[in-house]
């Protein structure tokens, strides 16, 4: 039997739509890296906070050319971090699924973001008992809900979500301190494909991760270490950071139109294009 699902060397790659999404993106006007929370965060390094605004821009106006809403949060002084709009919420059919954050430095972001879905008119909000940072550990494959675990989101937080949203929900554990949120180390391309680095998750997650999704694009340590992974597909157009070359080249063999973006100046912070991304699903 012929698989003709996985493109070798002489398919053809199958034709690749996009779906308008809806996204929620925050301002870096307070942007800065003052404090350390993970490897990436350097306070001594300096930002250069016109270069962070102008690159998230470029991206913000990415979006809205390739025909998606986005949707902007005012910004808080003294929340460098709140710009990375992913660790904000779960939104999945309208309902919102707080972030409760597991650093001091950012668990004021929780209540703020709760707060505008709470303006905006979402009625099924939860503030959620276990700590978890939101679309940075939560992924929906298709009506599957990938869960990451490890560093920042607690493990208990995984069957709170489930209950919330009536998905299934597959915990991951992630054992590299680089990559400490979930949305580092994988990324959705379609409805059930993904792309992910195998040396950031335990033995066991990593069988998980064959077993779900055996013809997965793998990044090379070189696409992980440039936040390759760190992308945002809509099912055709897949933005990512533009060095990752080979997850570029891999992209465009399995029929997606990779665009390379630059977020240099966010990634001092250690975040990039998804990490900048709340999806709003269903509202
Ligand atoms: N400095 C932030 C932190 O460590 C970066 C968050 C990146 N966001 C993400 N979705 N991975 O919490």
């Amino acid at each position: 039997m012929t698989d003709t699902t996985r493109p070798g060397a002489s398919e053809r790659p199958p034709v690749r739509t996009a779906s308008p999404r809806r996204f929620l993106m925050c301002r870096p006007s307070h942007f800065g890296v003052s404090y350390s929370i993970n490897p990436w965060m350097h306070p001594e390094k300096p930002v250069d906070g016109e270069r962070a605004l102008a690159q998230w821009t470029r991206l913000r106006d990415l979006y809205r050319e390739l025909g998606h809403t986005v949707e902007e949060i005012d910004p808080l002084p003294g929340l460098p971090d709140m710009v990375f709009a992913a660790n904000g919420a779960t939104v999945i059919d309208g309902k919102v699924l707080g972030a409760r954050f597991r650093h001091a430095e950012r668990t004021a972001e929780g209540p703020a973001y709760l707060s505008w879905f709470r303006d905006q008119g979402y009625s099924e909000l939860l503030w959620p008992e276990h700590i978890n940072e939101g679309e940075g550990d939560y992924l929906l494959v298709g009506r599957r809900l990938l869960a990451g675990t490890g560093f920042r989101t607690d493990p208990r937080s995984h069957a709170e979500a489930q209950e919330f949203f009536g998905v299934p929900v597959t915990g991951l554990t992630l054992v590299n301190p680089e990559f400490y949120h979930l949305d580092t180390a994988l990324a959705v391309l379609s409805d059930d494909e993904v792309m992910y680095y195998p040396a950031a998750f335990t033995p066991g997650s990593r069988a998980v991760l064959r077993e779900l999704f055996p013809d997965a694009i793998l990044a090379t340590d070189e696409d992980a270490a440039v936040f390759g992974l760190n992308a945002l597909s809509d099912g055709r157009h897949v933005l990512l950071p533009e060095s990752a070359t080979h997850l570029i080249g891999e992209l465009r063999r399995h029929g997606f139109e990779p665009i390379g973006v630059d977020l240099t100046e966010l990634l001092k912070a250690g975040g990039s294009v998804k990490c900048c991304t709340l999806e709003l699903r269903g509202h």
